[in-house]
């Protein structure tokens, strides 16, 4: 008998090689199907992109009941461009918010009846700001324009005036009763020219707040009445004032849905720039979200004139005018005094982290409001990078300056790229108004 070992010897010799073989084509099968380097950063890229794929609706303003009516969005618009609710009758919101600049005025510091201290933000998309105004003074939209046509240096008018404006005005008048009704009772005569108004949290009594002093409650109370009802049309027209979809937008969409046309929208540079921006110098650890803002406030350390100290003690001196304002979430006149807004609010202090701290501004629409930062001390976009870039000059407050800033040390391509990106968020269409 042939010993039955030639039968299992070819077997074996048979199988080596079909288990190497297989072995192989395992190997080749794992190379090809790991995915490339480029691969890898796509669906990086496709997923940094995905937030952008839906953006909330506006958030429901609970504070004002008339947020939403158009009756009162169509008062407010005819109030935002009204210079007769100024001291000189030359200055209205659109003065320094124009609707031809994107809602700003390009100037670095505002200039109504007198010059401020502060930048003009555009008011583009400030109805999903949780905060008004660079050091978040107001909580709520309506609310912030109180602050404008009392201010000295803006339209240093006086509530007063205000309501017997409206009321001795037919069209005025009429705009106001279609979305309010009647005006209350309690008001002064028609004729009456007065002018007062209540002193502001930490400025001196004067003559306009005497006056206001020396009027009955109940007449106090009425006037504010209409003239919190013309603050919340202003915030009820600001409303319709949102930022615009924008090409980085279609460009997310385009790259979500593998539409490699259509991502053209941004060129390479723009393109490049959203990585720089993410991935590199992590902007967005406070320009956060789809609108590019966490909301909350930091303090960049942002030097002082002639190397001296920062002097705007921002969100430090806001706190304490907001938990004064009779127009606050929390105030009186607000519709919603009991809500989350206001128990926020009634429960902020002023602490020292807060020293000097600005609120993220969204950077929506940037390439179209220069100059920059709240006291607009940076002409270009280029020189806001140039800053972040270098932190040149930045003053270390202790604790106070954010320690997520470093010196990021970017190429002049990034740095370019990074620019053209910003300007890349502006909105491809104009809001559209009532
Ligand atoms: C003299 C120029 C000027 C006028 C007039 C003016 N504003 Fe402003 N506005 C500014 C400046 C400056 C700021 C920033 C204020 C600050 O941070 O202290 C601002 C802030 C705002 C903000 C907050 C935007 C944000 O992103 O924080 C809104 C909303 C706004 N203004 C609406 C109005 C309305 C409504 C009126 C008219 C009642 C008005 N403004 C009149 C200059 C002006
Ligand atoms: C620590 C939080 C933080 C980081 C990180 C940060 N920013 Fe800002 N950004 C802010 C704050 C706060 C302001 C307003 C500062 C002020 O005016 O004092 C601001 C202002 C700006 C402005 C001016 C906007 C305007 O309307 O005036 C631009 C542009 C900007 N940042 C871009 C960037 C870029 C680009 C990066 C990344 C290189 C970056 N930021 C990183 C918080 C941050």
């Amino acid at each position: 008998m042939m010993p039955s070992a030639p039968f299992k010897r070819p077997n074996l010799l048979t199988r080596i090689p079909l288990f190497l073989c297989g072995l192989g084509m395992f190997y080749l099968i794992a190379i090809y199907s790991r995915p490339t380097e480029a691969q890898l950063q796509h669906m990086r890229l496709v997923k940094s992109l995905e937030p952008f794929l839906e953006r909330a609706s506006l958030p429901v303003d609970r504070t004002n009941r008339w947020s939403d009516d158009d009756r009162a969005a169509a008062f407010g618009k005819m109030l935002f461009g009204d210079v007769r609710f100024s001291s000189s009758g030359e200055v209205s919101c659109a003065t320094c918010h124009d609707p031809t600049r994107s809602f700003t005025d390009g100037k670095r510091v505002a200039v109504g009846v007198g010059t401020g201290t502060r930048n003009t933000p555009t008011v583009l998309g400030s109805a999903r700001q949780r905060w008004q105004t660079w050091d978040g003074r107001a909580d709520t939209l309506w609310s912030q324009a109180a602050e404008p046509m009392e201010s000295a240096v803006e339209m240093n008018f006086d509530r007063v005036s205000a309501v017997q404006l409206v009321r001795a005005d037919p069209d005025l008048l009429a705009a106001y009763e279609n979305a309010f009704g009647a005006m209350p009772l309690g008001l002064p005569p028609p004729d009456w020219n007065q002018k007062a108004r209540p002193v502001r949290e930490g400025a001196p009594a004067d003559a306009l707040s005497l006056a206001w002093d020396s009027l009955v409650p109940s007449r106090r109370e009425a006037i504010d009445e209409v003239f919190s009802r013309m603050m919340k049309s202003l915030g009820a027209f600001q409303r319709t004032l949102d930022a615009q979809p924008s090409r980085f937008d279609q460009y997310a969409t385009a790259v979500c849905a593998r539409d490699d046309a259509g991502a053209k929208v941004l060129t390479e540079s723009e393109a490049r720039g959203w990585i720089v921006f993410h991935e590199v110098a992590k902007c967005d650890q406070c320009h956060s979200g789809v609108e590019f803002t966490d909301g909350e406030f930091h303090n960049l350390g942002l030097p002082g004139a002639d190397g001296r100290l920062p002097d705007d003690r921002g969100r430090h001196a806001a706190i304490p005018k907001l938990k004064s304002d009779p127009f606050s979430s929390a105030g009186a006149f607000s519709d919603d005094a009991n809500g989350k807004q206001a128990t926020l609010v009634r429960g902020l202090k002023s602490d020292p982290e807060s020293w000097g701290q600005m609120r993220t501004p969204s950077l929506r629409n940037v390439g179209l409001t220069a100059p920059y930062m709240h006291d607009g001390r940076f002409a270009t976009l280029e020189e806001v990078v140039q800053f972040y870039d270098l932190l040149e000059g930045a003053v270390a407050l202790d604790h106070h300056r954010e320690s997520v800033l470093r010196p990021l040390g970017l190429s002049d391509g990034e740095k370019a790229d990074l620019v053209a990106f910003l300007r890349a968020l502006g909105g491809t269409t104009r809001p559209v108004e009532n």
